[in-house]
């Protein structure tokens, strides 16, 4: 049982129409990115050591994992060595590598491997470097596919590899039952830097390693990943991004590895792509209208979607750049009872109430969002803590959809009790993980009719 501590604001009644604007301010300093030699960014010792170790879902189900590596010096093996026990690596899974060239930036050689036919809920140990340098790590595959299994995930979004990005991510680090990050985007904030400098995307692989090498991060692509600079040559969007991140595009049947689907556990978890076309007769469109069908509440309970701009944001920033996308999908989101969106991109946090905007047809003036029990929650959790720096300029007043919002730097932890009840966290870095600086209690209004959007206090 876990102590929530609740701030002072929240013991105000939170009523569905006002929504509640913290007060709380962190110190003003600068987010810098921490220097090549931080210790966060050491590469490791031995002859071409494999380094930026990550894993991710391989499959539909969760039987399978795509591990990621890059030996700096020769390709090396490609060779995943596996098993269930610590000294007996019993299993291989060959993989491939290749290596790519950004301007004047020439990669290490990244590797990719999947590991297939994996048992469900089982502790896995695995090897890379074989023959060379051997690192060893090891993953937890997710239970079943099925409505009643308990499973916890973490949400980051726009970390970037600054002191605040070191702190959110050892906070969360901090939560020993997160399972697995759905993260929303916006990674390395390599193109910050002159020539979009991709030694930034090597040292955000070594820093993010302590935690990508031991749980899935299911990948969401943000503008920052685009990498689109003609000046440079450069004119293959997402080019670090697609060699260094693989998603399991194809298992959910997709045609781009920027938007696509999976099962975990309870969860069906669909990722979109902000800076993809999502126009109407668009790839993006006709597997998102193909996909959402497919989806059974009694198998998977909790429909959560990940995307990068946020259709509801009531920040100064970013605001309104979420609006083409909502207009073309909301209603699709508000049909199939989706439970809630996460979204990064603005550099803050922000909860939304159930509600929604589709009524509109240019002249009926019906304009302005409604409340609505069938529509997702809305939450933002951009504010992984990146070198730009946090968003605190808000629109006044704050809108009656606008549950909760505050300029810090955090992550949330979204932990699935069973079918019928899930509890949202989100934590601000300045506390410590058992503080919750707002949270909420979903209940599931597939199998249960009374909903509960409010605050629980
Ligand atoms: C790439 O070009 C920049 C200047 O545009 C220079 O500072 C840098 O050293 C070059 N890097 C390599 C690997 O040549
Ligand atoms: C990053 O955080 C880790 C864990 O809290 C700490 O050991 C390390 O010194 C930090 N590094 C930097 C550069 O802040
Ligand atoms: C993908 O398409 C194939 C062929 O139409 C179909 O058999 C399969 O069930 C589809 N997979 C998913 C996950 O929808
Ligand atoms: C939905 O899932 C349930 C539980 O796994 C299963 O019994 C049922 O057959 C599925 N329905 C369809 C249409 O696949
Ligand atoms: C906040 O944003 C608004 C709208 O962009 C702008 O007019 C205002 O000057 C900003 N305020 C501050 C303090 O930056
Ligand atoms: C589901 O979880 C909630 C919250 O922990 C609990 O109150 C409820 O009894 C659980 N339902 C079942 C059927 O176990
Ligand atoms: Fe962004």
């Amino acid at each position: 049982m876990k102590f929530v501590i609740l701030m002072v604001v929240f013991v105000a009644v939170a009523s569905r129409c006002e929504g509640v604007t913290s007060k709380f301010r962190r110190k003003r300093e600068a987010t810098e990115d921490m220097p090549f030699d931080s210790d966060v960014f050491s590469v490791p010792d031995g002859y071409n050591a494999p380094q930026q170790v990550h894993i991710t879902q391989g499959d539909l189900n969760g039987n399978a994992v795509i591990v990621s590596w890059v030996t700096p010096t020769e390709p090396g093996s490609s060779t995943v060595l596996y098993g269930t026990t610590k000294d007996k690596l019993d299993k291989s899974a060959k993989g491939k590598h290749g290596q790519y060239k950004y301007y004047n930036y020439t990669s290490g050689f990244i590797h990719h491997a999947t590991l297939k036919h994996l048992k469900y809920d089982t502790k896995y140990y695995y090897a890379v470097g074989v023959g060379q340098t051997v690192r060893k790590f090891w993953f937890k595959t997710p239970p079943q596919v099925g409505p009643d299994v308990p499973y916890t995930f973490g949400l980051i979004g726009d970390l970037g590899q600054t002191y605040d990005s070191n702190r959110t991510l050892s906070h969360y680090e901090s939560n020993m039952d997160a399972e697995a990050v759905l993260f929303v985007g916006d990674l390395s904030y390599a193109d910050h830097y002159a020539d979009h400098d991709n030694r930034r995307w090597d040292s955000w692989g070594r820093f993010v390693e302590r935690s990508t090498a031991y749980q899935p991060w299911i990948w969401t692509a943000g503008n920052h990943e685009l990498d689109f600079a003609p000046e440079l040559g450069e004119t293959v969007p997402f080019k670090p991004f697609t060699n260094r991140y693989h998603t399991p595009y194809k298992a959910s049947n997709s045609t781009a590895p920027f938007w696509y689907s999976i099962k975990r556990g309870p969860a069906y978890i669909i990722v979109l792509a902000s800076y993809s076309a999502y126009g109407k007769y668009t790839p993006q469109y006709q597997w998102l209208n193909e996909e959402l069908p497919k989806v059974n509440r009694s198998e998977t309970p909790w429909l959560i979607v990940l995307m990068h701009s946020p259709w509801y944001n009531s920040y100064n920033y970013h605001y309104m750049e979420g609006e083409t996308m909502r207009v073309m999908f909301e209603k699709w989101f508000v049909q199939y009872k989706v439970d809630m969106v996460f979204a990064g991109h603005v550099h803050a946090y922000e909860r939304s109430h159930r509600i929604s905007n589709t009524a509109y047809n240019i002249i009926n003036e019906k304009c302005t969002p409604v409340p609505n029990q069938d529509a997702p929650v809305y939450i933002t959790i951009g504010d992984g803590g990146n070198i730009e720096g946090l968003a605190n300029n808000m629109t006044e007043p704050q809108p009656s959809y606008s549950a909760f919002r505050e300029a810090s730097f955090g992550h949330a932890i979204f932990e699935i009790k069973n079918k019928t009840h899930a509890y949202y966290t989100w934590h601000r870095n300045q506390d410590g993980e058992k503080v919750t600086a707002d949270s909420m209690w979903f209940t599931n209004r597939i199998w249960l009719r009374t909903d509960d959007s409010s605050n629980v206090v």
